[in-house]
């Protein structure tokens, strides 16, 4: 493990104004994505979308890395040049989901366990060579009747320590991510609860592990209500209550934490961080590794076909540039085009 290297691309990641494109859908999740505007799921096409984002020009001014899936860290454009040269040749580090998958939890079948440690040293060693300078996992924690049980944080906690461990072994920077979801009507006081004890275990579970905090990077879901809530908590509810789940629960020496959008819209998304950002300062940074939240209008405008590449690369870079203000919290909906 090169500990001073491990803090150096975790903290380049999350330097100033500067956050993370989530493009590393599975192909069954992209052809969701490609359904919503009736394209079919073909490597052609989850190629071309991913290429106009990473083409965007200047989109390195917001964007530090890009979390891809193994299809595409191989992948090659049309003329022949590997997907993640274009990111490495502006500065953007490749990165790469590592896990396997959740699936459903033998002992509590509506909850589910993150899958993919087997073999996952040699996996991280061979996509060091490839490129990739840092990983994902990400675990989730379903909010429901009876549910989260103990057993589950526990072990998606311990699966995402070992996986950390192992990452920084072969000198990946291990993106942590547990993600109580959103979906159900509970309140953001539930949300608040689980998000805090889940976040607890995975620290207790990474010091057990002796993971190297300034190596790492969080990515937590914000606190908020639940989708189907008949309470909404406003923005500065949001705002709060997530600075103060985060410092009840993560160590000072972590870089930066990077929240996933997990199904906000994409000007909430930026309007949460925002607030954030404009409350005060923080131990870490406070920014970005958005899938949905960065991608959405951008495919609408790509909508499967190349001729409209002009305003893919605007509505894109927009987006990223929004969620880059928000970072040093001087976003404001007035921005919006
Ligand atoms: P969303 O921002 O769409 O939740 O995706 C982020 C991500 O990487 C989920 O694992």
């Amino acid at each position: 493990m090169d500990k001073e290297s491990l803090a150096a691309v975790a903290s380049a990641i999350v330097a100033s104004g500067k956050g993370i494109l989530a493009a590393d859908e599975s192909t069954p999740t992209m052809g969701k994505r490609l359904a919503l505007i009736d394209q079919e799921n073909t490597e052609v096409n989850r190629r071309d979308f991913r290429q106009a984002l990473f083409d965007t020009e200047s989109m390195e001014h917001f964007i530090s890395g890009v979390i891809l899936f193994e299809e595409t860290l191989e992948q090659k454009s049309e003329e022949g040049i590997r997907l993640s040269k274009i990111l490495e040749s502006k500065g953007v580090y490749p990165g790469i989901k590592v896990d396997k998958g959740a699936h459903p939890m033998d002992s509590s079948s509506s909850e589910k366990i993150t899958k993919g440690l087997d073999g996952l040293y040699e996996r991280c060693v061979d996509f060091y060579k490839l490129g990739a300078r840092f990983a994902k996992w990400r675990a989730v924690i379903t909010i429901g009747e009876g549910i989260p049980t103990d057993e589950c944080i526990q072990a998606n906690a311990s699966a995402l320590a070992k996986y950390a461990k192992i990452c920084q072994d072969a000198n990946l920077v291990p993106i942590v991510e547990p993600e109580v979801l959103m979906d159900g009507n509970h309140t953001i006081e539930i949300c608040y609860e689980v998000s805090e004890k889940t976040l607890r275990t995975t620290f207790n579970e990474l010091e057990k592990e002796g993971v190297y905090l300034p190596g790492i990077l969080l990515k937590p879901n914000m606190v908020i209500s639940g989708k189907e809530c008949s309470v909404q908590a406003d923005m500065n509810k949001v705002a709060q209550m997530t600075v103060k789940c985060l410092m009840a629960s993560v160590p000072e020496e972590v870089p930066g934490i990077v929240f996933l959008s997990g199904g906000q819209s994409e000007t909430e998304a930026t309007e949460h961080l925002n607030a954030m950002n404009a409350m005060g300062e923080y131990p870490w940074k406070l920014s970005f590794s958005y899938g949905r939240a960065l991608q959405q209008s951008a495919l609408h405008s790509w909508g499967g076909n190349n001729a409209n590449l002009a305003t893919t690369y605007a509505v894109f870079y927009h987006r990223a540039e929004m969620n880059s203000k928000a970072c040093h919290g001087e976003y404001s909906p007035e921005l919006e085009i």
